[in-house]
């Protein structure tokens, strides 16, 4: 198979590609001074970035459960701005290329987190 026709959950590198990339995305989000008290406020930091893996895996095609809420109810009241959506998105961008995924696939994912922003944005 293709690099670009795979599944986008093998091109992550399935679960554990995704925890990795997830790990970093947490890590870019905590230094980021746009976004980092957003999560420094946060109670449990463990259970979010359990979430986002188990979003990011069954959202690219893998087989796991997501067993969070929908994203206007994770984000409801936040008063998410564009700016911070733009923000996080280049987290995520960065994070994929440092666990070196190749540049169709950021595009795959920057598409899917841009069609997601009503979701996101000022809920
Ligand atoms: C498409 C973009 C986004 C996606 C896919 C996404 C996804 C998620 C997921 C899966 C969770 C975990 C939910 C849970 O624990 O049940 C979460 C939590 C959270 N998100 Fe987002 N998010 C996005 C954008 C943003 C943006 C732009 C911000 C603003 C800074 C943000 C702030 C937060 C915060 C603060 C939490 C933790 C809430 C808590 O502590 O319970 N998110 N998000």
């Amino acid at each position: 198979m293709s690099q670009t026709t795979a599944l986008l959950y093998e091109r992550l590198g399935r679960r554990e590609g995704i925890t990795r990339i997830t790990a970093d995305l947490m890590k870019n989000h905590l230094a980021n001074p746009l976004l980092k008290t957003r999560f420094e406020n946060s109670k449990d930091l463990a259970r979010v970035e359990r979430r986002a893996v188990e979003f990011f895996c069954a959202g690219s095609g893998g087989p796991e459960t997501y067993s969070g809420q929908d994203m206007v109810n994770t984000h409801r009241g936040m008063n998410i701005s564009e700016q911070e959506f733009i923000a996080a998105t280049d987290d995520v961008m960065a994070a994929l290329e440092k666990n070196g995924i190749d540049a169709p696939t950021r595009n795959d994912v920057l598409a899917i987190f841009w069609s997601l922003k009503g979701g996101v944005i000022r809920v």
